[in-house]
């Protein structure tokens, strides 16, 4: 079906669709561990079964086209191969570009132009990781398409670069490395230190991943997000004057509390607290999830947000109206701002069979209190990146 209807995108931009091949890459939920795996913690997240499909052709000049179904006016991005200058910073297409530029920069050149159209079923600026999957699709293609021999991790770490120096956002590994290594039905529970994973199974039963779209779109988010790495690294250093550690996530929450003090900025003080909290309370809800305890797991991801919206600070009202809404309803496990934040997402778990209220009763509520709607989604863990067949 994909196949299709990628072929007839294509088909519609360039003329004729002979010999093209269809390749996806997921986007991602990330369960609990928020802004830890740039602080040397653990994250949970997992493939969606929702992402980003590309189909491609070899051209035989050096140019390289790229469409993107997603964006109105759907205009055509062309570009002679070797050209990285960014035109505008705000265009979509910079993202596969980077990656591109980045497979050049470890002397891995495209054997000659392509014509590509994108789409992808993932909501924008959502926290979902819309971005990660074009990156990870790129890379994935082209590995394909030129036989460049990289690993799904070397492909996650390509990517990650690109995005830390072609788009000038500071990420961390999470979310390529989501993108790169999902598997259906499980969750990624990655040490992002040392990049040791396990899958862990979602045997949910009778609940279900909900995903609530508070339509807030993160737009400023990479400059915050960029300025609460700043201050978790300076955080960091002033521990580090006086303990003997490599990252944030070597600490347990009573050595923090012992050494907290060595750290004197109260902002940077209350991001550290968050990094170490949270990175335990990730590890916790991966053991929780191991012996099904749903209750604990759930619990532990809204403790994860009350530290997000306090301590982090990268909540906003809209979220946290929706989390309030979601404790009062029955059926919910846990609830949490989810992905980057300053707008986006939350990741709840709620009882299948309740699941039409909770988003009557979220959906009416939050309408009255923000004047416009937010989107629902419930959702699967999905495989990796992929060549799509017909
Ligand atoms: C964004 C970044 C990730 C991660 C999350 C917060 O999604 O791309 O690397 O830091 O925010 O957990």
């Amino acid at each position: 079906m994909m196949y299709q209807r990628m072929k007839d995108i294509f088909e519609k931009v360039y003329g004729e669709s002979e010999g093209v091949r269809v390749f996806f890459a997921p986007g991602r939920v990330n369960l609990i561990g928020e802004h830890t795996d740039y602080n040397g913690g653990h994250v949970f997240p997992c493939a969606l079964t929702l992402g980003t499909y590309a189909a491609v052709r070899e051209r035989d000049d050096g140019l390289i086209r790229m469409y993107s179904e997603n964006v109105t006016g759907g205009l055509v991005v062309e570009r002679e191969s070797g050209d990285y200058k960014i035109y505008n910073r705000k265009l979509w297409s910079n993202y596969p570009y980077g990656v591109i530029w980045a497979l050049d920069e470890q002397g891995k050149k495209l054997n000659c132009g392509y014509d590509i159209a994108y789409y992808g079923n993932i909501p924008g600026g959502a926290g979902l990781s819309s971005s990660a999957s074009i990156e990870v699709l790129t890379a994935y293609m082209f590995n394909e398409l030129c036989g460049f021999g990289l690993s799904l991790t070397d492909m996650a770490l390509l990517c990650q670069y690109s995005e830390n120096n072609y788009n000038r956002m500071n990420c961390g590994i999470m979310d390529q490395f989501a993108s790169a290594m999902g598997r259906e039905n499980m969750a990624i529970f990655l040490d992002t230190a040392t990049l040791e994973y396990e899958y862990a199974p979602i045997e949910l039963t009778d609940k279900v991943i909900l995903i609530i779209n508070s339509n807030v779109k993160h737009s400023l988010g990479s400059s915050k997000y960029n300025e609460r790495r700043m201050e978790s690294e300076a955080a960091f250093n002033s521990l580090k004057e006086e303990l003997d550690i490599r990252t944030l996530g070597d600490l347990d929450e009573a050595e923090f509390d012992k050494y907290q003090h060595l750290i004197k900025d109260p902002v940077e003080r209350k991001r550290a607290k968050h990094a170490v909290y949270e990175n335990r309370r990730t590890i916790n809800a991966y053991n929780a999830l191991k012996r099904g305890d749903i209750e604990e797991f759930g619990r532990l991801m809204l403790e994860s947000h009350m530290s997000l919206r306090d301590d982090y600070q990268v909540s906003c009202k809209e979220i946290d109206r929706i989390v309030e809404l979601g404790m009062n309803c029955d059926g919910v496990y846990g609830i949490r701002i989810t992905g980057g934040g300053f707008g986006g997402c939350c990741v709840s778990i709620v009882d299948e069979d309740k699941k039409d209220d909770i988003i009557s009763y979220i959906g009416s509520e939050y309408r009255k209190s923000v004047g416009y709607d937010a989107d629902f989604y419930t959702v699967l863990a999905g495989g990796g990146p992929a060549e799509v067949k017909g």
